[in-house]
């Protein structure tokens, strides 16, 4: 049986830290409420004039540093971002000719902060059908760009950054023992848009426009909707939560990341978190995590790894593989 491989991770984070308190200065705001009711500690935002693409080349050139692949080995890259440096071309074929490439062929996949479980899907299934060998998938987003720096209970919580992966061709026996994607999980439902979209855009209405959240109802459904795409997708491979080593969530808030691991019985020493110190970095949230665990040494080979995140559209997923 064809499973995806991990064969390497690596991220990228601009320069410029912001923490908390630099929110003090200009909103009614204070560092003891951002890290109380989100964990938020700092974030990164990166500098005027650097795009999204340029985030995302350098974590892809660190992916491929780490799993010792070369670019024009890569047969198609795939960047999730909600960010995009501009409306076309994809930040994709940006990013393949920044590596170097001229060969493969890449694309975006918009699906907010769900963005990169579901490029990863998606990549699984180039792999599984026969379409592309090694498929690097990159979550990269600029979120800066797109706050209202006058409402305090959206603007404190985003931050920038990317994420990558490269993912592998390999044979594997078909059991849930293989290395690389067991199983994945993709869910939708656009009667919730509303609660968590932009205010423009380019067809609506040729802005950008600025992030709005009902926070609290995005909240709601976050807890309930990752706990059970988690045990979803566990049971989609014959697992239980259980038998979890590592858990890598979408990092948007650390109330949420606690409650659902209770709700699926998982102590924390099993959770990976990085929201403290990127704060909501959407689709580049989980390989930004999945990157600083590896570094950390919180991953290792034949682990069980569960990956799941929630956002805008409300879109929202799971991926299980065996790191
Ligand atoms: O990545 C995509 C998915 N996104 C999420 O998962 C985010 C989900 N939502 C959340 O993380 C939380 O709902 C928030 C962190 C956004 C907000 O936390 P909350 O506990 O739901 O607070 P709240 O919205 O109910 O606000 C409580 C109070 C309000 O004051 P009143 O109306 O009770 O007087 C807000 O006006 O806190 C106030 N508030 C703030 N106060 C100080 C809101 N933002 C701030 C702020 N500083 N930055």
């Amino acid at each position: 049986m064809i499973r995806s491989v991990i064969r390497g991770v690596g991220h990228y984070l601009p320069d410029r830290v912001v923490p908390n308190e630099w929110f003090e200065s200009f909103l009614d705001t204070s560092d003891e409420w951002i890290v109380s009711r989100s964990g938020i500690e700092r974030r990164h935002f990166a500098a005027e004039g650097q795009p999204t693409s340029d985030l995302a080349i350098r974590a892809a050139r660190a992916a491929l540093g780490n799993a010792g692949i070369e670019a024009d080995a890569i047969d198609a890259v795939i960047v999730a971002t909600s960010t995009p440096d501009l409306t076309f071309p994809a930040t994709a074929t940006i990013v393949q000719a920044g590596l170097g490439m001229t060969c493969g062929f890449a694309f975006d996949v918009q699906a907010v902060c769900a963005g990169f479980i579901y490029a990863l899907a998606n990549a699984d299934s180039l792999i599984k059908s026969g379409q592309a060998e090694r498929v690097l998938v990159i979550g990269a987003e600029t979120f800066s760009r797109i706050m209202n720096w006058e409402d305090r209970s959206t603007c404190v919580l985003f931050g920038d950054g990317a994420g990558a992966v490269v993912i592998e061709r390999a044979e594997g026996d078909g059991s849930n023992a293989d290395r690389g994607i067991l199983a994945t999980d993709l869910h939708s439902d656009g009667r919730y848009r509303e609660i968590l979209q932009v205010s423009g855009g380019v067809s609506a209405s040729r802005t950008t426009g600025h992030l709005m959240m009902a926070g609290k109802e995005v909240f709601r459904h976050a807890v309930e909707k990752l706990a059970q795409t988690t045990t979803d997708v566990l049971a989609k491979a014959g697992l239980t939560p259980a038998e979890i080593d590592r858990v890598v969530p979408h990092q948007a808030n650390i109330r949420i990341i606690t409650r659902t691991a209770q709700k699926l019985g998982l102590p924390m020493e099993k959770v990976v978190v990085t929201v403290a110190d990127h704060g909501n970095t959407s689709a580049a949230s989980i390989p930004l995590a999945l990157s600083v665990a590896a570094a950390r040494g919180e991953l290792r080979t034949g682990d069980l790894v569960v990956t799941e995140a929630i956002g805008g559209g409300l879109a929202w997923g799971a991926v299980a593989l065996r790191w």
